[in-house]
């Protein structure tokens, strides 16, 4: 698929990872709909990539991916102001931060809270599991339902990537997240299982032309590993920027026979 004047809804679009991919689509002429809870990191974004366009490349959603409703409205942002949908990645995400690696036990959070948290002292008590579950898991198959119905109506194809982790493949032990990695071997187990979702008998060919794949990314150099940077630093874990990570984004886009596939990208091993 070229990414020129496709349409592209990215959750966690205002930070990191999705960001670093929504400037290089944007700068490929595809069209964007970032969703974020962030709204001031999402607003800025927009405006940056729209200024001097005499079109509308960028539209910000300010969403939480947990709230179904608010979800929907991402599809019919992309509709009412693109004109429709090629492409959802679904990459808004907490991590959790815990265990005799990081030397915080039990706590689940995003990076801004991590660091709220530590100030208040109120770490262990405030963070149920329960939120990574459906942010990091949930949220990507409501997500993935919801552009399935959406590529079978439009009936021209159409591709979902999924962000999930080297944990999520890996669950290296000496970095102990385990509802992540939980999560995160869900995202991957969940997009191995449309590998031939075109081909598949019980689809009845309703969904010729959609790929659904992932990417496992390793250590990344994002807001998430804030509260943990001095900690990498010491122990000399590798890190990588977002741009290996976006190459691989960009690949899966480009390729059109990849389905159902895991792709890995970190500092050791490439992509
Ligand atoms: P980030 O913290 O820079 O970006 C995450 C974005 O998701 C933020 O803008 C945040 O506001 C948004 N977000 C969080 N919860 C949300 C919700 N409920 N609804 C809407 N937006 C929400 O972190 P990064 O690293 O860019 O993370 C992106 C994805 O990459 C995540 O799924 C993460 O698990 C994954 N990942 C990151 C790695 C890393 O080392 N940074 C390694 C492997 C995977």
């Amino acid at each position: 698929m070229h990414v020129e004047n496709k349409v592209v809804i990215i959750t966690g679009g205002a930070s990191g990872i999705g960001k670093a991919l929504v400037e290089r689509l944007v700068k490929h002429g595809a069209k964007v709909v970032i969703a974020d809870m962030n709204a001031q990191a999402g607003e800025e974004l927009t405006m940056e990539l729209n200024e001097g366009k005499e079109h509308k490349v960028a539209h910000f959603v300010q969403c939480d991916v947990t709230k179904s409703l608010q979800l929907v409205s991402l599809f019919t942002a992309a509709e009412e102001h693109f004109g429709g949908l090629d492409i959802l990645v679904n990459n808004a995400g907490l991590w959790e931060v815990s265990g005799p690696f990081f030397g915080i036990p039990g706590s689940v959070v995003d990076a801004d809270t991590i660091a709220a948290a530590h100030e208040e002292n109120t770490l262990r008590r405030v963070f149920p599991w329960k939120r990574l579950i459906e942010v990091d898991l949930v949220a990507v198959l409501e997500g993935t339902r919801i552009a399935l119905d959406v590529f079978r109506k439009q009936g021209r194809g159409g591709l979902i990537i999924n962000t999930a982790s080297l944990q999520g493949v890996n669950a290296d032990p000496m970095v102990m997240t385990p509802a992540y990695v939980a999560a995160k071997f869900g995202v991957v187990g969940f997009t191995r299982n449309f590998k031939g979702l075109e081909q598949g008998l019980l689809y009845e060919g309703k969904y010729k032309g959609v790929r659904v794949n992932a990417i496992a990314p390793g250590t990344t150099d994002t807001a998430m590993l804030n509260p943990v940077r001095q900690i990498i630093k010491d122990t000399r874990l590798q890190m990588q920027t977002a741009e290996p990570v976006v190459d691989a984004f960009m690949m899966i886009i480009e390729d059109d026979s990849i389905s159902g596939e895991i792709f890995k990208v970190t500092p050791e091993e490439g992509c």
